[in-house]
């Protein structure tokens, strides 16, 4: 168990949820695999008194969990066109032919392509030699590196001091955010600017979203506690915007120097202290939120099996791993998971060892009911399989409590 906070290193840190010893979620299994036991690891939520971080307890070393990534960001287009605005509203500039842009956890290269088509210099860095080849074979040049303080400043002095860096659903994930985020502060030219973005935590809460709770996710961060990290990193969140990413994400803009008007940073930190987020009272009701969102969907799971129906899984994202090694009634039911990811296809769920198909085996099969375990998508997923839904297919989604939906409708 942890004893002190990997950001502040007080050791005022209170548990606030147990999901027991879970296996690691990307940890897909091979054929082969089948045969060994696996390794569990306690994954346990703590909450620091003092600068309102909730982190996880126990950690797993790095390198048993990023060295090859099953995750392609490109899978999404969702996520494709996040970027792609994203990238048109921020080169908006009449210098913007003369920039250098840098993504950490650049993953397969989709953001900073969008930069690259329009001729900006561009520079990923990113530890999972998988992906880093499938960014550099599209073009995009990575480093294969864990980022971090040194490898900022190398990086600005081999190449140059960067005018956007981007950093997307990986500061929640490093041992060490000061340091990434000194790093970033060692990059950033002067009058750069940084693009940080996470999974919010107060949309955890909202959602009872226990399946974001995974060995890899060390920090489900506020604002105000990630402000508390920028600011012992020596830089300055200067504005904030809401997305609809993973469940409700905050996109954190940093500067080297302190700006002046920031209302909206104001509005957000002081809506997270009105919900209690900055301090235990809004993290107590937890467990016991948890405990019963296991037990509606096992329920509901159930009584589709009572009545002669059948269950899928749609997306073998980190989150069915977690949800269904949580709920094992669901896990027993559900036969198989579509994914459209090919290196998680012929595979299986770590711990509950579900198997993992391409999406067509849906229609293959044809369960009569698809719980979307990568609900964060649910949209993109139901317009896909239309055709399931009008040959009587129905989909729900776990969390908060089990939910049917449509198209258009799915939060
Ligand atoms: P994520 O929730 O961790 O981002 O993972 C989403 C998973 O869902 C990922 O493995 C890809 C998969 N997926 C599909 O299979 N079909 C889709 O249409 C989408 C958007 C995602
Ligand atoms: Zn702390």
């Amino acid at each position: 168990m942890m004893s002190s906070c990997r950001v502040c290193g007080s050791s005022a840190m209170v548990p606030v949820l147990s999901l027991g010893e879970q296996p690691l979620a990307n940890h897909l299994l091979t054929a082969p695999d089948l045969s060994d036991e696996e390794d569990l690891y306690p994954l346990d939520l703590l909450y620091c008194e003092s600068c309102t971080l909730v982190q996880l307890g126990a950690s797993v070393p790095p390198s048993d969990l990023f060295d090859e990534y099953a995750y392609f960001s490109s899978q999404s287009q969702t996520m494709i066109r996040s970027g792609q605005t994203l990238a048109e509203r921020l080169t908006r500039d009449p210098s913007v032919e003369d920039w250098f842009v840098v993504e950490v956890a650049s993953n397969d290269g989709y953001l900073l392509q969008q930069y690259r088509s329009n001729g900006i210099a561009v520079l990923g860095v990113d530890p999972a030699a998988n992906v880093v080849q499938v960014a550099r074979e599209r073009g995009v040049p990575t480093l294969c590196e864990y980022f971090s303080e040194d490898i900022g400043r190398r990086i600005a002095t081999d190449y140059r001091p960067a005018n956007i860096i981007h950093a997307n659903n990986v500061i929640a994930h490093v041992p060490d955010p000061v340091d990434l985020l000194k790093g970033i502060g060692a990059l950033l030219r002067e009058d750069g600017l940084a693009v940080i973005e996470f999974p919010w935590v107060a949309r955890l809460i909202d959602r009872t979203a226990f399946d974001t709770i995974y060995h890899e996710h060390l920090f489900y961060y506020s604002l105000t506690s990630f402000q508390n990290a920028v600011r012992a990193a020596g830089l300055y969140c200067t504005d904030v915007e809401e997305i609809d990413l993973h469940g409700g994400s905050l996109r954190v803009f940093l500067r080297r120097q302190q700006e002046e008007e920031v209302p909206n940073l104001r509005r957000v930190l002081e809506y997270e202290r009105e919900r209690g987020l900055t301090s235990l009272s809004g993290y107590q009701l937890l467990q016991q939120k948890v405990h019963s969102s296991i037990e509606l969907l096992e329920n509901e799971i159930d009584s589709i099996v009572g009545d002669g129906g059948t269950v899928a899984g749609y997306g073998a994202a980190a989150k069915a791993t977690v949800l269904l090694n949580a709920a094992p009634r669901a896990a027993d039911a559900v036969t198989f998971v579509v994914d459209s990811t090919p290196y998680k296809q012929g595979r299986f769920l770590p711990g509950v060892r579900i198997p993992i198909y391409p999406p067509e085996h849906l229609m293959m099969a044809m369960p009569t009911h698809t719980l979307i375990l990568a609900w964060n998508f649910a949209d993109e997923i139901m317009s896909k399989e239309s055709e399931y839904i009008e040959r009587g297919g129905r989909f729900f989604v776990p969390l908060p409590e089990p939910q049917y939906v449509t198209r258009g409708e799915s939060r």
